[in-house]
């Protein structure tokens, strides 16, 4: 009896593991993955790991391939190439999947997030969740996966610059994203909005004289060897999802696209550790290279006050009310408006 119940118990495990085999084997591929930031950089990171974990939970069948530095094209069209399932995944930041699914701004709103607790608790709790869904209804991506990379602090190659006063006359690059360029006419400039895989040439040929991004993406993409100054601010905290076509994901057989989502999160945990390990070094890096660093004046009060009050009350509508606003800053503790 025992034996029996044994010899059953072997040959549904081993039809088990045939059948998920065989659904693994059935789309065997190597993916694509579209990086835009360059080796070193939290963006590299997550696909690192999740191109590890991928082809470990496929048993080494399934692969993502990391093409860096923009080279299929810069962050928003990338989001365009998966909704229509020519690309299968990219890693971009957040502010560049906002113009296709603007609830997402919440993310992107001036001084929302104030830590890398606020940015792991919204990605991972209900609001991440929401915004999930919303992106696949809004643009046609899935968002499986997270980096966290730091304030984007603000680099120039002009003048140090600490107060509203010292930004005016300099030319900043931002993305193509509407609540940063709103959020730069609030501080008093028209920035020039630009795709990403274009800034480091601007940068070097003086077309601008700054931009902001967190430490570890300015040292990815060697900008110091085109920008002097840094400055502090901290009006967002960068987060840079992994997002796969839906198209490309709903072809997956449930076996791969577990795999794909376990992954994903893998990739997720590993982020958040690796920032906390790595962004003081490499500040420390930047500033032995020859980067002057500062701090805002006065605690960054002015940039603080002149953004939240002309860049609010623009964008409750699109990222889902008042109502929702206030929840959020509720589960992060903080006082509604
Ligand atoms: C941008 O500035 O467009 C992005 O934040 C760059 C990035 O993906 O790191």
């Amino acid at each position: 009896m025992y034996h029996k119940n044994k010899l059953t118990k072997v040959l549904s495990l081993t039809l088990a593991l045939a059948f998920s085999a065989t659904a693994l084997n059935a789309q065997a591929k190597t993916f694509k993955v579209a990086v835009g930031d360059g080796a070193g950089g939290t963006q590299h990171e997550l696909g690192k790991k999740f191109s590890a974990e991928l082809k470990e939970r496929t048993g080494n069948k399934h692969k993502a391939k990391l093409f860096l530095n923009g080279q299929l094209g810069s962050e928003q069209d990338t989001v365009n190439d998966a909704a229509i399932g020519t690309l299968d995944f990219s890693i971009l930041a957040i502010n560049n999947v906002t113009p296709f699914s603007p609830s997402v701004g919440i993310l992107t709103l001036p001084y929302m997030i104030q830590s890398l607790d606020d940015a792991v608790a919204l990605t991972q709790g209900e609001v991440g969740k929401e915004l999930v869904e919303n992106t696949i209804r809004d643009a046609g991506v899935r968002i499986i996966g997270w980096a966290y990379s730091g304030f984007r602090v603000l680099t120039n190659s002009k003048r140090p610059i600490t107060t509203l006063e010292d930004l005016q006359g300099v030319v900043v690059r931002v993305p193509k994203n509407e609540i940063m360029i709103d959020t730069y006419k609030a501080w008093g400039i028209n920035p020039t909005p630009m795709a990403w895989s274009e800034t480091f040439t601007a940068l070097q040929q003086r077309v601008v004289d700054g931009q902001d991004n967190p430490y570890i993406t300015n040292y990815a993409m060697k900008f110091d060897e085109v920008q002097k100054y840094i400055t502090n601010i901290r009006y967002l905290f960068s987060i840079e999802p992994l997002i796969v076509s839906e198209a490309v994901f709903q072809d997956q057989k449930p076996a791969v696209q577990k795999a794909i989502l376990e992954a994903g999160e893998a990739a997720t945990q590993h982020s958040a550790a690796w920032l906390k390990d790595q962004e003081a070094n490499i500040k420390k890096e930047l500033a032995s290279r020859g980067m002057e660093i500062s701090d805002p004046a006065n605690g960054e009060k002015e940039w603080i006050e002149k953004a939240k009050t002309a860049v609010w009350p623009k964008y409750i509508d699109s990222i889902g009310g008042k109502d929702k606003l206030n929840s959020v800053l509720k589960s992060l503790g903080r006082e509604g408006v």
